[in-house]
């Protein structure tokens, strides 16, 4: 078989780990051949391609990012072309001039979208789950999530001695635009003061409470804010205008506003850290390369046995398959019973 690969949406430690398992273990156990399509859905949508062998993924297990490059280019929402093909049609026609047999899409809820409207159109498609925010259904746990979490928690270990240096409360805004599970898991480990989620608006009065408490001891506050936070007096988060190609809005900026009003309510200094792509980049943890290549060995075994429109996942310390589609139908949130176990350390 000719298998085709793409990484597509925001990139995730442990990418590589996936890709240097597909073609592992596809080559030496089953002899397929692969092909690398580049920056995600572009890849396959202007037949950009590479070929992918067991050189050319010698060494990139420890390497962040992805040696295929990503993009958010959706071709849903593509142009018809002057043909008056659609960008899903111009995608299955470059895979079929391709000799692609079945393609393996690497990607979030966007690129898994695309993935399973792929395979309605009749191409062979597998996909694996992938995104930091760790908010996609039908696995427990996605790659990427696990490296995200201890750079934020490691940044909050360093904040809290300096604020407290200073007398100072630190307001980390983290990475999660509709979940806020980095927020939750960075905030527990680092021992934060209050962590605020989009799934659960806050309360500014509260929060500055919280934040007076804490200057009452010896220590400094620190606040882990989720980038997709909001009060309650607001329905959103404070976005930037500008768009990606799936509607979705840009965040950023909450934990300035944060450390403001925080500064003005309670007159006590208060500085905001933005850890942004910093969570998203370098080396994956132990825990996220074991996943990855987990995730690309199932993978193939899923190719091999024509396992089409399934995603593999993680259940308990199973991989598993599940239909795309289940991976898609609604972001997994943090539930209000976890979020409530947390805040029993706030103040
Ligand atoms: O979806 C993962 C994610 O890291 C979100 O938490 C974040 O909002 C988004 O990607 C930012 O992506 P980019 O800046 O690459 O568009």
């Amino acid at each position: 078989m000719r298998v085709g690969v793409l990484t597509g949406g925001g990139d995730c430690p442990g990418l590589n780990a996936v890709i240097r398992a597909i073609v592992r273990t596809g080559t030496f156990d089953h002899d397929f051949e692969f092909v690398g399509f580049r920056d995600g859905w572009r890849g396959p949508l202007e037949a950009d391609a590479q070929p992918l062998d067991v050189a050319a993924v010698r060494g990139i297990l420890p390497r962040g990012g992805t040696i295929l490059g990503s993009s958010r280019t959706n071709p849903l929402s593509e142009q018809a072309s002057l043909d008056g093909k659609t960008g899903l049609e111009r995608v299955s026609a470059n895979l079929a001039s391709l000799g692609i047999d079945a393609l393996i899409a690497i990607g979030g809820e966007d690129t898994l979208g695309v993935a399973g409207k792929l395979c309605d159109s009749g191409v062979n498609v597998v996909g694996v789950p992938k995104t930091i925010d760790n908010d996609l259904s039908a696995t427990d746990y996605t790659f990427g999530f696990d490296t995200a979490v201890n750079i934020a928690m490691e940044a909050i270990d360093r904040l809290h001695t300096t604020a407290e240096s200073h007398h100072r409360a630190l307001i980390v805004e983290v990475m999660g635009r509709n979940a806020g599970w980095i927020a939750l898991h960075a905030g527990v480990a680092g021992g934060a003061n209050v962590i605020l989620i989009p799934e659960q608006p806050f309360d500014i009065e509260e929060v500055c409470n919280y934040v007076e408490k804490r200057f009452q001891t010896r220590y400094a506050p620190i606040v882990v804010v989720a980038e997709g936070a909001h009060p309650k007096t607001v329905s959103t988060s404070v976005v930037d205008t500008q768009l990606d190609a799936f509607g979705h809005t840009r965040y950023g900026g909450v934990g300035q506003l944060l450390a403001e009003e925080i500064e003005r309510r309670t007159g006590k200094e208060a500085r905001a850290a933005v850890l942004g792509h910093i969570q998203r980049g370098g080396t994956p943890t132990a825990f996220d390369r074991v996943l990855a290549t987990r995730f690309g060995i199932h993978a193939i075994r899923a190719v091999a046995d024509g396992a089409f429109g399934m995603m593999v996942a993680l259940h308990s310390t199973d991989i598993v398959r599940v239909p795309i589609a289940e991976a898609t139908r609604e972001l997994k949130l943090v539930p209000p019973e976890r979020y409530a176990e947390a805040a029993v350390f706030f103040g």
